[in-house]
């Protein structure tokens, strides 16, 4: 793939025109930090945003207006059940950093959850499964990376392995880190593929607005890059970057 920067203007979320594409997005990690930001903005584009949780009825007093789905990504059988009716996938679930579950391991999770909904994903026909992945997963990382980064990066590695192996198309985000400004306040740079190491943050709801955007850019199919936010000239000119990619 070829290496250019993609210097991008500001990030609107404004609400765009309803482009339903049939099914159900299936949206993991949808009670998260994330997911949450994914789930609203596919409502607001008209799609049917189903998210998947291990607790549905407190997903629904959060988000009443999302379809919620009992699921747990240990669980195959209950990803297989998630999936009737879904044409895309929108993967942003992960251990969390403090989980007090020591079975809900990265193993288990972010890569055996990729793999079981890829899987799950195939046998339907999926036609797009985005996976929030991480910058890194292609590098010889630094020394001055810390264990505590190494360990998401080796699974999140594996990860996009198996779900290319899945043969269901693939978009993989890789991030560097996130935090909680609000969005649409700075430009979004997309770099192909996972050409560099550093500490460049992107804003949680700009990366939800990135996910959902991916699923209307048919560039953005079998493709990988990271992305961070950085003041830019051009004003809200990333979605056009993101359609240029691959
Ligand atoms: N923090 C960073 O700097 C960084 C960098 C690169 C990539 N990422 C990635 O960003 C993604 C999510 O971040 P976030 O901050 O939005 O997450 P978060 O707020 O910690 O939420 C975690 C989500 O994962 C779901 N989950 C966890 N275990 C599950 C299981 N066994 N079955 C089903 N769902 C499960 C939870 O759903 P329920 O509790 O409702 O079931 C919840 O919605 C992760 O993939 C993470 O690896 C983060």
């Amino acid at each position: 793939m070829q290496r250019r920067t993609m210097l991008t203007g500001l990030a609107s979320l404004a609400a765009m025109p309803a482009q339903a594409a049939g099914g159900a997005v299936l949206v993991t990690g949808a009670t998260g930090a994330i997911g949450k930001f994914v789930v609203e903005m596919l409502l607001a584009r008209g799609e049917k945003a189903r998210g998947l949780t291990r607790n549905p009825d407190k997903a629904r007093a959060a988000q009443p207006k999302a379809e919620w789905v009992a699921g747990d990504l240990r669980d195959a059988a209950s990803l297989k059940k998630a999936m009737v009716g879904v044409d895309r996938i929108i993967f942003t679930a992960g251990r969390k950093f403090r989980d007090e579950d020591p079975a809900n391991t990265l193993e288990a999770v972010d890569y055996g959850g990729v793999v079981s909904l890829a899987a799950a994903a195939k046998e339907v026909g999926a036609k797009q499964f985005v996976l929030i992945s991480s910058a890194g997963v292609e590098q010889k990382l630094p020394p001055w990376i810390s264990p505590m980064l190494l360990e998401p990066i080796k699974w999140k590695a594996k990860s996009e392995g198996a779900l290319k192996e899945s043969g269901v198309p693939y978009t993989l985000i890789r991030p560097f880190g996130m935090d909680d400004r609000p969005g649409a306040q700075m430009g979004i740079v997309f770099l192909p593929s996972d050409p560099i190491m550093a500490q460049l943050l992107i804003s949680r709801t700009d990366l939800a607005a990135v996910c959902v955007e991916c699923l209307y850019q048919p560039k953005t199919l079998n493709t990988a890059f990271q992305l961070f936010n950085a003041a830019t000239r051009t004003a809200d000119d990333w979605k056009k970057a993101l359609g240029n990619l691959g």
